[in-house]
């Protein structure tokens, strides 16, 4: 949890079994995952002795990734064969997951048991051990019967062919794993994790930063376009993940899921060439009226108002869109609640910016069908509307439009879909205000959020120029760091340096140096670190 609100809760294993019956009867085979042998603080706290260290130690109170892990000494695999056993008992699937996933390996450098192990199976390092934990409980399961799954970090540590990949850091794992002979399940997390925002985050319930609306979720194609047809017929499928973390009620739980599960029923359960988003749409009303029915509170963030800035010469316009394509969008400019009945201008044609705006937009159709109050607080200022190019950028992480960097719209820690992302690698972007213009000041604001592998960069410098071939150097120690007002973990760069006022300039180039991987005290320690950038300012 993230409020210090206590929780609890289990299942008998009488109220499982009639889970599975229920879902059963219903045509559906639940398959349960026991996470082998990281993210198993709530076992290890309460059977300490299959941990490295032995020692007592709390319950996670918050989420996140834990060096506690299981240790390899047999002990713990006696201890997971009684797991196993009792699982296998409840539940007849085919399958049993076996997790996998964020098992840091400290514990086990430091830990006599584990390195004896490495050593006496001929193992070359921690990596490997955890390919021997998820053999040796692979090869119990196998003896009754049953086959696993676990998430893509398995396949890096080591499995055999009969294992099934779920690929959750995006489709590398699944590929990877088609390409050598291993089932797998499509669950990349930008796509398809419904615990992330399905709208833009100021309208929103808390969720986790990621942005995965309706349209990317029926959108998502499960076969990476590099297999071979062969090698594609291991791709068994797609699926959904709504982690709860953020989620404190069934009703919660429900917005998060529909009518998102409907998109990704459609497109699991299609073939590739049923990829009509509008008119999936408007085939969904007649299940929006069936969840009414059922009195589901299902999420209406696919009706929501679009805002897209352009520049048409020198003036900033905003055109507004809506799905619901047969009803007003009424609109406010002052930061109030639009309604048709006061203040709202009913929407006609692009508006004109010119100063720092809030927008709030809101349409609603015929069929009693509403969008969600769109807010979107526009600063303007000479690179609001510019283009630019920039290098790297991870292709989850784009931005979303062609002016993500200087739509006006500053990228807030409570979601990710603005923020323009580069993986292990330099952030590098040169903006073109199209005249010399006088510069006062540069600045660009980057996202800290450890938690998410996000981290600031090592240094950010600019190099300004007036003709796109000659740049002046704006150094790295001009640079002031500063957090965004109420926004903690947005953290601005700004430089005012006296070499911009030297004279008029119209390319600005942006360099921001990664950290390259995540660092050694970190769960993601030898991975990629994100950098994620938004809102170029320039005045
Ligand atoms: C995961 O989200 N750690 C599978
Ligand atoms: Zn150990």
């Amino acid at each position: 949890m993230f409020d210090g609100k206590e929780y609890s809760g289990f299942y008998t294993q009488e109220q499982a079994r009639e889970l599975v019956a229920y879902a059963a009867a219903r045509h559906i085979t639940i398959i349960p995952e026991i996470e082998i042998p990281g993210h198993a603080m709530a076992a290890i706290s309460a059977y300490p002795e299959i941990s490295c260290k032995g020692e007592k130690i709390g319950a996670a109170c918050t989420w996140g990734v834990f060096e506690d892990v299981m240790c390899s000494k047999e002990e713990t695999f006696r201890f997971l064969e009684g797991v196993l056993d009792e699982i296998c008992d409840i539940f007849p699937s085919e399958y049993i997951h076996i997790g996998g996933d964020e098992c840091p390996s400290v514990r086990w450098r430091d830990c006599d048991i584990c390195q004896a192990n490495i050593k006496r199976l001929g193992l070359k390092d921690e990596t490997q051990l955890q390919g021997y934990f998820t053999r040796r409980v692979e090869t119990y399961l196998q003896s009754k019967g049953r086959k696993i799954i676990g998430w893509d970090e398995i396949l890096e540590k080591g499995v055999e062919k009969t294992a099934t990949i779920l690929s959750w850091q995006g489709e590398m794992g699944g590929t990877a794993a088609a390409k050598q002979g291993n089932d797998a399940i499509m669950v990349p997390s930008a796509y398809l994790y419904f615990n992330f925002y399905q709208g833009v985050a100021e309208t929103e319930p808390l969720a986790i930063g990621g942005y995965s609306p309706l349209r990317k979720v029926y959108l998502y194609d499960p076969v990476p376009k590099e297999l071979t047809k062969e090698q594609a017929k291991h791709i068994k499928g797609m699926q959904a993940c709504t982690w709860t973390e953020y989620i404190t009620n069934e009703k919660s739980l429900e917005y998060s899921d529909f009518p998102r599960m409907s998109a990704l029923s459609e497109r699991a359960w299609s073939n590739e060439n049923v990829r009509d988003y509008d008119d999936f749409v408007s085939r969904l009303n007649h299940m929006l009226d069936c969840y009414d029915r059922m009195n589901i509170n299902y999420s209406t963030s696919h009706f929501a108002v679009t805002a897209d800035l352009s520049k048409k010469k020198d003036k900033i316009q905003i055109s507004l869109s809506s799905p619901l394509k047969d009803g007003p969008i009424y609109y406010t400019l002052d930061g109030s609640v639009p309604k048709p009945s006061n203040n709202a201008s009913k929407y006609s044609k692009p508006i004109t910016i010119k100063q720092n705006t809030t927008l709030k937009a809101f349409a609603f159709n015929s069929e009693r069908r509403c969008s969600p109050v769109l807010t979107a607080t526009y600063k303007i200022n000479k690179a609001t509307g510019k283009t630019y190019i920039q290098s790297n950028i991870n292709p989850q992480y784009t931005g979303g439009t062609k002016y993500a960097l200087t739509d006006g719209l500053v990228g807030d820690k409570k979601s990710y879909d603005r923020w323009v992302g580069t993986l292990g690698k330099d952030y590098d972007v040169t903006l073109d205000l199209e005249n010399t213009t006088d510069i006062n000041y540069i600045s660009i604001n980057f996202l800290d959020e450890e938690g998410s592998w996000i981290f600031l960069p090592k240094n950010v410098k600019a190099y300004v120029s007036d003709n796109n071939k000659d740049w002046t150097e704006i150094p790295a120690s001009e640079f002031v760091k500063s957090p965004v007002e109420n926004n903690p973990k947005v953290v601005n760069y700004k430089s005012s340096c006296k070499k911009l006022k030297e004279k008029k300039w119209r390319f600005v180039r942006i360099f921001a140096e990664s950290i390259g991987n995540c660092p050694d005290n970190h769960p993601g320690r030898g991975y990629g670190a994100h950098t994620f950038a938004d809102e170029i300012e320039i005045n």
